[in-house]
């Protein structure tokens, strides 16, 4: 009786080894059982890489906090994790990387912390825009410039203008971007035209505002990802997300890693966006 058990479950086995052999032809099946296993080969295998992804670096003052350490010891520790994930989705064949490193709601933080954060794109540009230059990265930034410090626009304006006929990854920084900002934005711009004569109200259609977005010729995130278990946009492109797929963890910024990522990549690949058809 115990044989007969034992033989009947490792022929189990051996059928579904054999369907797996069958189905998959390589190893892919057993990295898939492991998620410790993800790695480039299994995401790229998968295909269907999301050519854009954004992501809201969320958590950083509750992982100083839980260190006992000031909120800006974590903006600068989740500035660190940046470069890595830069690299990483350039090399699994992500185009379009978009960050939101600062909200216009943001403001209302304690000044030394706002001062903090506008430091952090000088600081980083001025440390990495040299390897972002080699790895061929593109920077780019979205949101109202003209309210930030000087200082912090000469820096990006410095990076923007370095790495313009870069043709790799697009880095690109939402600094002071809010959503609704954006939307009133593009209505008055349309309003203008509206008022010249140039338009009339019947052809305001969903083309039409979406080209007076801004970045309106970055194709819309493929994924949206949200760190620090909050599972809200808090304005963070409303109309581009429209669409996207989401995918949220619990990990804080500042602890995000590479096999984060990736994850996220594999979850995305198994989703079937259906964009309101079947
Ligand atoms: C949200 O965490 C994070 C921010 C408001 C800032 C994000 C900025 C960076 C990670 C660095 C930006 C760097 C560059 C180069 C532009 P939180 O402070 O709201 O965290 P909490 O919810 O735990 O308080």
């Amino acid at each position: 009786m115990h044989h007969c058990m034992l033989f009947s479950r490792c022929y189990i086995d051996v059928i579904l080894l054999t369907k797996a052999g069958a189905l998959y032809m390589d190893d892919q099946f057993f990295h898939a059982r492991n998620a410790n296993a993800i790695d480039n080969t299994q995401a790229t295998k998968l295909g269907n890489i999301p050519e854009h992804i954004a992501i809201i670096m969320d958590g950083n003052g509750r992982w100083a906090k839980q260190k006992g350490l000031p909120r800006v010891a974590g903006h600068r520790e989740g500035m660190k994790v940046i470069n890595k994930i830069v690299a990483k989705a350039s090399e699994v064949g992500v185009r379009y990387l978009t960050l939101y490193a600062f909200s216009t709601e943001n403001w209302k933080r304690p000044k030394s912390e706002v001062e903090f954060l506008m430091k952090l794109p000088d600081r980083f540009l001025s440390k990495e825009l040299p390897k972002l230059k080699k790895n061929n990265v593109q920077v780019r930034t979205m949101g109202e410039k003209s309210l930030l410090p000087a200082h912090t626009q000469k820096a990006v304006q410095k990076a923007v203008r370095e790495t313009a006929d870069n043709t790799g990854v697009v880095l690109n920084l939402a600094l002071n971007y809010g959503s609704r900002h954006e939307l009133v934005y593009a209505m008055k711009e349309i309003g203008k035209d509206i008022e010249k004569g140039k338009l009339a109200a019947k052809d305001i259609d969903e083309k039409l505002i979406a080209s007076n977005l801004l970045c309106s010729d970055l194709p819309e995130p493929d994924l949206l990802i949200r760190t620090s278990g909050e599972q809200r946009l808090s304005n963070f492109m409303l109309w581009q997300l429209a669409y996207s797929e989401f995918w949220f963890t619990e990990v804080l910024w500042p602890d995000f890693t590479e096999h984060d990522l990736l994850q996220a990549i594999q979850t995305f690949q198994q989703r079937k966006r259906r964009y309101g058809g079947v």
